[in-house]
């Protein structure tokens, strides 16, 4: 009887034992466990894997995609842009676009990618969705049942405003006075749209600063490429203190640091300064540029002659084109992320 008795208490003593193991071992999952599946992209150019279409713009046409798939395949550099790197950092396939999504069907469990080049959070001089309307896609996704809440809810979003509206501001109003009341417009709903991504379940929203305007070669080609414009790159400075205050206070409002800044800005600016201090490469000069003032990267004349030449070593080039970092440049960016990328899993 006593020896009974003894068996059974230690065995509920293990049982108990056992199921406190593991309720610390779950409640250790959740508090820090996060491991996402899956991704979701909103923005524009720095994010896009294929979705404006063929007929517009450059990333169709060679020389895009020269290094990696080694033909155009709708990314905006010769190769890798941030997107792949996020999907090789969390361990999964790059999201499919939105756009390719009907006849990729395995590929939807990585989520998807709903940024089109040339985009801002409102309308700019090329006529793709907006973010906004980038998000009603997301929701209609969500509504066909594609993806289920759970899914979401092991998700990131990564939401890209890298410029477009400012360009657009710059082309269609441009003055000096209404710039910043127009940079907070754009943070304010910029700020929104994370909002609406996260209340449809996704877990972590991911947000790049603005990249150092003033030191894209648009702008520095009038300097030969050879020093940043500092005007437009306070004016980046200034919409990237707006979202630092904004996203502090989203985190204020949700339990879980749910929105995590990536530091775009400080991340080119180590890489020029890396890269500088060898001298042999200037980090301000694209690989690929127009010949002539009308023509860039990819343009054609009439009769389908060139209008651009490529570096011999697109690998050694930060920049790509005009406005957008090569594959390499993106490597180095994403190297300088990474420290900050491991707080999605907290
Ligand atoms: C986004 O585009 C839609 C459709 O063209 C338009 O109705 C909406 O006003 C735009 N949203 C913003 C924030 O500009
Ligand atoms: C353009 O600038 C003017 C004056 O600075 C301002 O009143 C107007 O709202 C601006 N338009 C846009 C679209 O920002
Ligand atoms: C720097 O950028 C500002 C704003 O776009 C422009 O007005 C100015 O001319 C630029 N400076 C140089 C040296 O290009
Ligand atoms: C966070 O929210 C609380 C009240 O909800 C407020 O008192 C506090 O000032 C906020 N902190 C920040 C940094 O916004």
């Amino acid at each position: 009887m006593d020896t009974i008795k003894a068996l059974l208490f230690s065995f509920f003593h293990l049982l108990f034992f056992l199921s406190g193991q593991q309720q610390q071992v779950l409640g250790h999952r959740q508090l820090y466990g996060f491991r996402p599946t899956k991704i979701f992209v909103f923005g524009d150019s720095y994010v896009d894997t294929g979705n404006i279409p063929k007929s517009v713009l450059g990333s169709w046409k060679e020389p895009y995609g020269l290094t990696f798939p080694g033909k155009p395949a709708g990314r905006f550099s010769d190769g890798r842009v941030l997107t792949d790197y996020l999907a090789r950092f969390v361990g999964i396939k790059s999201p499919i676009a939105y756009r390719w999504r009907k006849i990729a069907l395995k590929n939807l469990k990585y989520g998807m990618n709903f940024a089109f080049g040339g985009t801002g959070v409102f309308d700019t001089l090329v006529a793709n969705p907006n973010m906004t309307t980038q998000i009603d896609f997301f929701q209609q996704v969500i509504k066909e049942a594609v993806y289920s809440p759970a899914d979401l809810k092991s998700s990131l979003a990564l939401v890209s405003a890298a410029g477009n509206d400012y360009s657009t501001y710059v082309a269609v109003n441009g003055s000096a006075e209404g710039f910043q009341p127009f940079i907070t417009k754009v943070v304010n709903q910029l700020t929104l749209n994370m909002k609406r991504i996260h209340g449809l379940g996704v877990r972590k929203i991911l947000v790049p600063s603005l990249p150092p305007l003033g030191c894209l070669p648009q702008s520095t080609s009038k300097l030969s490429f050879q020093q940043c414009n500092e005007t437009e790159n306070s004016l980046s400075g200034f919409h990237n203190l707006l979202l630092q205050q904004a996203v502090a206070k989203l985190n204020n409002e949700t339990k879980d640091s749910a929105f995590v800044i990536l530091d775009l800005f400080g991340a080119f600016m180590t890489t020029f300064k890396n890269k500088g201090s060898s001298k042999t490469e200037n980090p301000l000069m694209p690989c690929c540029v127009g010949i002539g003032k009308d023509s860039s990267c990819g343009s054609v004349d009439d009769n389908g002659v060139k209008l651009y030449t490529v570096c011999a070593k697109p690998e050694a080039s930060f920049f790509w084109d005009g406005v957008h970092p090569s594959q390499e440049g993106w490597q180095s960016v994403y190297s300088a992320l990474k420290p900050k990328l491991q707080q999605i899993y907290c």
